[in-house]
């Protein structure tokens, strides 16, 4: 094994449907309002994937996407991490199935389960494995295609979420740049906040179970939004801390798009300027694990990450779980 160096994001890619779906779609679905979802939520609209398609369709587009941005070929891949919880079959990973789709037969490849903090975890793992030397090009992916897993009839959870995929490419980056620190937590208590009760070992999709939308999420919303308000900002806080920093340094933060409430109260909390936040929650709404490298992909797209800007990543979510990082950008 080399000696420690650093690792940070050298590339990046993303992927959406092309479907959207509007607050004025959904208020043909259920009793809703535009008003009432843009208020409460920050969402005007979502994408949608097609009947057919899966996960690994919109991973497989991202993750080609950054490996043409960096000149690399899926044979330089050391290693293929996805996040997610909607992936296209129980078995195998969704991480498989872009190995095989990009034809680096080889390169080890799993899935990663924590939810909307799974890419700022996956990331943690590429973190590691490139420090010691033990990989040199690791492909990190956030997908979910929630429009799978979420009850159409239930208007507290069904105006809340979409479908995408964020792909980054990690590797050995100058000392003192790229990944920085890292806050990654979980309260197992809250397991019942948020869940799909059936398809799982306990529970086995029955015909009754069916009927009840039991494979779909379920999410105590208040529970989560205050969970969220509280390990959001206390992640950024403890990033900073590690990273020897203060809230002055930040010059961007990509928060997990949840709601546009729950980021406003880390703009409040942290006494940051908003333009210090970037978010595509009112285009995308919640994607989950693809949330934060969708739209980090888009800042950078967008000029408003440049090299050398100190950005925190920072997602929360089912489990729950919850995973900041703070790093300097590298491109
Ligand atoms: N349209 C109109 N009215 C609605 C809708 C809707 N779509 N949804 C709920 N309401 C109503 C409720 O029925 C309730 O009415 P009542 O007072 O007559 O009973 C009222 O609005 C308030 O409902 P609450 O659920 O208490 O509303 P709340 O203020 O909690 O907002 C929301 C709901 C937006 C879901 C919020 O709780 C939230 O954003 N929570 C966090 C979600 C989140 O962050 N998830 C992250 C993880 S997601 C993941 O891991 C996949």
């Amino acid at each position: 094994m080399s000696e420690l160096r650093n690792a940070g994001i050298i590339s990046m890619g993303s992927a959406l449907p092309d479907r959207v779906l509007t607050n004025a779609d959904l208020e043909k679905m259920v009793d809703t309002s535009d008003e009432w979802i843009r208020s409460m939520t920050g969402v005007r609209e979502r994408r949608i994937a097609a009947e057919g398609e899966g996960c690994s369709d919109y991973a497989v587009k991202a993750a080609r996407l950054a490996l043409e941005r960096a000149k690399l070929e899926p044979d330089d891949l050391d290693l293929i991490i996805v996040a997610t919880f909607t992936g296209d079959q129980q078995l195998p990973s969704t991480a498989c199935l872009v190995q095989s789709a990009l034809g680096c037969v080889g390169t080890p490849a799993f899935d990663v389960a924590a939810a909307c903090s799974g890419f700022v975890y996956s990331l943690a793992m590429a973190d590691v494995f490139i420090r010691s030397g033990v990989y040199n090009r690791i492909l990190v992916i956030g997908v979910e295609l929630l429009s799978s897993v979420t009850n159409w009839t239930d208007r507290g959870t069904c105006v809340l979420f979409g479908d995408g995929a964020g792909a980054a490419i990690v590797g050995p980056v100058e000392s003192g740049t790229g990944m920085i620190s890292f806050d990654l937590g979980a309260d197992g208590t809250g397991v019942d906040a948020l869940k799909i009760p059936a398809g799982g070992s306990k529970m086995p999709v029955t015909h009754e179970n069916l009927d009840e939308h039991a494979n779909k999420v379920v999410m105590a919303g208040r529970e989560v939004f205050k969970f969220a308000v509280k390990v959001q900002s206390d992640a950024i806080e403890h990033v900073l801390t590690k990273a020897g920093l203060t809230t002055d340094d930040i010059d961007m933060v990509i928060p997990h798009a949840a709601n546009i409430r729950i980021i406003d109260s880390a703009v409040n909390r942290l006494g940051l300027p908003p333009e210090k936040f970037f978010t595509n929650l009112e285009k995308c709404g919640n994607t989950s694990a693809a949330s934060i490298p969708l739209a980090l992909d888009e800042a950078v797209q967008a000029g408003k990450v440049k090299k050398g800007d100190t950005v925190v990543l920072v997602g929360f979510g089912g489990g729950l779980t919850w995973a900041a990082s703070l790093m300097k950008w590298v491109y």
